[in-house]
């Protein structure tokens, strides 16, 4: 068996000298419960940086502080981010399976619910927003930025397109959204967004991904991540290995492995300042229609092992995405994750989860004034859960009581 070193330095903010970290050493073909802190290793140098000094232009140095402190905030303690960021369209869909009305008042409505839960601030540290959504206001006239943020909660912006074909590429997809994305960007943050998310998808399948599809979408994120950086906006990265198919959890990791590896090549490519962003990747999983699913600490193994392979320390956190594992089993998988393995990452692992947080409030509250209140319980429920889950914390008890106070 043999062991691969990973250099795990960690880029400190300017003018600020952090701890040193350990270096890792991740053990081949084990379990990373194998994982070893190597106190052999010597220090990192205080000089150690995340980027060579051609990369500050004067807009990088007036926004570089600011940068690393929202980052750093939207993973901080043991919360999380909410994103509410569905397009119209996939907002649509989701509420004509409920039977919900497809209006722009429904989902101000639905909206309204989500930011007004009780206590969300206490579990949430940022809530993406979708275009529609950003410019909405309460029922009695509050601007939803001001709701977001006077519950302590840092208001973010899905600023991609969506996902289209790619040309040549049968079955796969290139997401959209860099033209006057620079524009847009100076906009949203006027308004009072502090970061922004762009998804791009990779669909697993026969031949599929191709280098073609993985180039083009990493080439896109990290063009999108440096427009952020430039107008002072943190980047969230989310490049997302789709779930559905018969694929096993191994291929799910060798491609995410593959698609983050050039993820953060193009990052590097494009001068994005890795302590000013967070990295937003599916959890390494079974394919949706493989016979085989694995146990939730299979599943943490792998993900953990693949992400300290592929993600530099230098980034401050990792927020999954829920990609439709049901909300206990998000959960659950995360609270392995920080039960094996938190005290020996180099990053805050965290959660950016919009079904997995949102589907039983969508359920409960199904239109209906009347079911507001229940809803909100809900939702509040589990982005607890997930509270619980970022601090190892989160067991099956919890979702019992929540069953018996329903
Ligand atoms: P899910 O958690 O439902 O996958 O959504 C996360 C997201 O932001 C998709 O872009």
């Amino acid at each position: 068996m043999s062991t691969q070193i990973q250099d795990r330095r960690q880029a400190e903010p300017e003018g600020e000298i952090a701890p040193a970290r350990p270096r890792v050493a991740v053990t081949e073909g084990g379990s990373p419960t194998d994982i070893q802190v190597n106190d052999h290793l010597p220090a990192i140098h205080p000089m150690a940086h995340e980027g060579s000094p051609n990369l500050e232009s004067n807009q990088r140095l007036k926004h570089t502080q600011r940068l690393i402190e929202t980052a750093r905030r939207l993973v901080a303690g043991d919360k999380g981010l909410l994103a509410m960021d569905e397009s119209n369209p996939t907002c649509d869909k989701r509420f004509a399976k409920l039977g919900i009305r497809q209006t722009v008042e429904a989902r101000r409505a639905y909206r309204e619910l989500i930011i007004t839960t009780p206590g969300l601030g206490e579990c949430i540290s940022g809530a993406i927003l979708y275009d529609e959504t950003i410019r909405q206001n309460k029922k009695d006239g509050t601007p939803f930025i001001k709701v977001i943020t006077d519950a302590g909660i840092i208001p973010g912006i899905k600023v991609d397109a969506g996902a289209k074909d790619l040309a040549a590429h049968s079955g796969e997809k290139i997401t959209e959204g860099l033209d006057g994305l620079r524009d847009r960007l100076e906009e949203y943050s006027h308004m009072g967004a502090r970061f922004a998310k762009w998804r791009a998808v990779i669909a697993l399948g026969d031949g599929i991904p191709s280098r073609g599809c993985i180039e083009a979408n990493a080439q896109a994120l990290a063009r999108y991540a440096a427009l952020c950086q430039e107008a002072g906006l943190v980047p969230v990265v989310e490049p997302e290995v789709l779930m559905d198919g018969e694929h096993s959890l191994k291929r799910c990791g060798e491609v995410t492995e593959e698609v983050l590896r050039m993820v953060f090549n193009q990052l590097y490519v494009q001068r994005v300042m890795l302590g000013g962003m967070i990295l937003k990747p599916n959890m390494v999983l079974p394919g949706l229609s493989c016979p085989k699913q694995e146990t939730v600490d299979e599943v943490a193994d792998a993900t953990v092992r693949c992400l300290l392979r592929a993600v530099p320390a230098a980034i401050p956190g990792i927020a999954f995405l829920s990609g439709g594992q049901s909300g206990e089993l998000a959960s659950a998988r995360l609270n392995a994750m920080n039960v094996r393995f938190k005290s020996r990452l180099p990053w805050a692992v965290a959660f950016s989860f919009a079904r997995a947080i949102q589907q039983p409030a969508l359920e409960i509250w199904r239109g209906e004034e009347s079911h507001v209140s229940s809803a909100q319980q809900a939702l509040y429920h589990r982005a607890k859960c997930n509270t619980a889950a970022r601090g190892g914390t989160y067991d099956a008890a919890m979702e019992a009581d929540q069953q018996t106070r329903a």
